[in-house]
């Protein structure tokens, strides 16, 4: 084994920080985080106006270009994504490769590095107006790439995005119309999906993020930077909480079985947690769960849903957990996942496309992300260091000698 003292004495002093749990990676004027105080702010916003008085889109402005558009700079900007949402004819050609039963991230990652193949020779990151048409043609694709997955695995014909309607409206279009029947979403349910994007839309350094930054900083294409940021989006200790809240519901099953399973939680010697409790940044309230709990109460009255059995069990959890003393205690309150997870299920959206949302609300801070990386002053790949734990060198042997 290497000798650490002689490592030192020889490389210098450098910190062991696994996960990054104290080591900034960089620094951003995107987003501030208070996980004891519950505070979340974009460009100095708090995420409880932005939900309350704002729109998705003018999240996606405010995080580009750092300040809230004047009404003519808005019009110009939801005309420049308009002119996007469109994907070109043989990108839809990506879907039929995959099998049709393919998790819907599968695709994503897929045809959203694939987007790379198609803005590749001509994208000149180091130009600005190159970097911001990257953002619109991110921004416009994503919702109609994700909604294209949904179609896929439905078996159902893509439908092509509708420019006239607002940007949730539209995505809640391209996945629920059919040839057959037309879909008009409801206002409130048009309204709760852009919150949920608005809530997502980025949250610092988390892991899909400073992956987007690291396959970034080696000058990679933007959209395959993208693609690497929704491949580690996907896995459930990120982006699948919600998917996980849903699976409990069904597990718990019926209202009678609530107080087995709130024991279950409190037993130190069983596993199981409830989902949707609890968050590892935000150590009081999470903020977006307190904005997001508005409308899922109002999503669940406008599709009938709250007489459901599975809503039944969840509003009864939240009214347990936020009276018991052992989640009072622990500060375990329902978080953003418990809430978004009711609406998106309440809505029709199975659970394996609830992180292809979040991709969808997430890409815009991820890009902005990669923007403001490469747009720093004497920017340079990221190369974290190791601490090596392995053999020193030894004499390599012939397989003959080897006993
Ligand atoms: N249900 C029951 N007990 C819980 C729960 C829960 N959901 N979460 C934490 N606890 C208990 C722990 O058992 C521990 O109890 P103890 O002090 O008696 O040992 C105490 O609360 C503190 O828990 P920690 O694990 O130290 O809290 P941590 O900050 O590490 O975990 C986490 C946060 C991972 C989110 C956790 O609360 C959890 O697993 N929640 C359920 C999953 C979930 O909803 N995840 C999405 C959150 S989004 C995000 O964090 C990225």
């Amino acid at each position: 084994v290497v000798d650490i003292a002689k490592f030192y004495k020889e490389f210098g002093l450098f910190t062991l920080d696994p996960g990054f749990r104290s080591t900034a990676s960089c620094e951003s004027k995107l987003t501030f985080i208070d996980g004891d105080k519950g505070v979340l702010q974009h460009r100095g916003y708090s995420i409880e106006e932005l939900a309350e008085k704002s729109t998705y889109l003018e999240v996606c402005y405010l995080l580009d270009m750092g300040e809230l558009p004047t009404q003519a700079q808005f019009d110009e900007f939801k005309h420049l994504i308009a002119t996007h949402t469109m994907v070109h004819e043989q990108l839809l050609r990506f879907y039929s490769g995959y099998r049709r039963d393919a998790h819907p991230m599968a695709l994503m990652v897929g045809v959203v590095g694939a987007l790379s193949a198609f803005y590749h020779d001509s994208l000149n990151i180091r130009d600005p107006r190159h970097r911001e048409i990257t953002v619109h043609r991110l921004v416009a694709k994503i919702p109609t790439i994700a909604a294209a997955a949904y179609k896929y695995s439905k078996g159902q014909p893509f439908v092509y995005p509708n420019n006239k309607l607002s940007y949730s409206a539209n995505f809640l279009t391209m996945m629920f119309d059919t040839p057959c029947d037309e879909y008009v979403p409801h206002p409130v349910v048009v309204r709760a999906m852009d919150r949920i994007l608005i809530l997502h839309a980025d949250h610092e350094q988390n892991a899909s993020t400073s992956t987007v930054r690291l396959a970034g900083s080696s000058l990679a294409n933007p959209f395959s930077a993208v693609s690497a940021g929704i491949s580690a989006l996907w896995g459930p200790a990120h982006g699948g909480a919600n998917e996980a809240v849903l699976r409990m519901l069904k597990e718990i099953g019926t209202a009678d079985r609530i107080p087995e399973f709130i024991q279950r939680a409190k037993d130190p010697d069983d596993p199981f947690r409830l989902m949707g409790f609890g968050h590892r940044v935000y150590k009081n309230t999470d903020p977006r769960a307190r904005v997001l709990k508005q409308s899922c109460d109002e999503v669940l009255e406008v599709v009938g849903a709250g007489e459901q059995e599975i809503f039944k069990i969840a509003m009864k959890l939240e009214e347990i957990a936020l009276q018991d003393e052992y989640f009072i205690q622990r500060k375990l309150f329902p978080n953003v996942d418990f809430y978004s997870g009711i609406i998106l299920s309440a809505i029709g959206i199975p659970t394996n496309m609830f992180t292809c949302i979040f991709a969808v609300a997430r890409t815009i801070g991820w890009i902005t992300q990669w923007k403001e990386m490469i747009e720093e002053p004497g920017q340079a790949i990221g190369r974290p260091r190791q601490l090596y734990t392995g053999y020193d060198i030894r004499p390599y042997k012939p397989i003959s000698e080897r006993g």
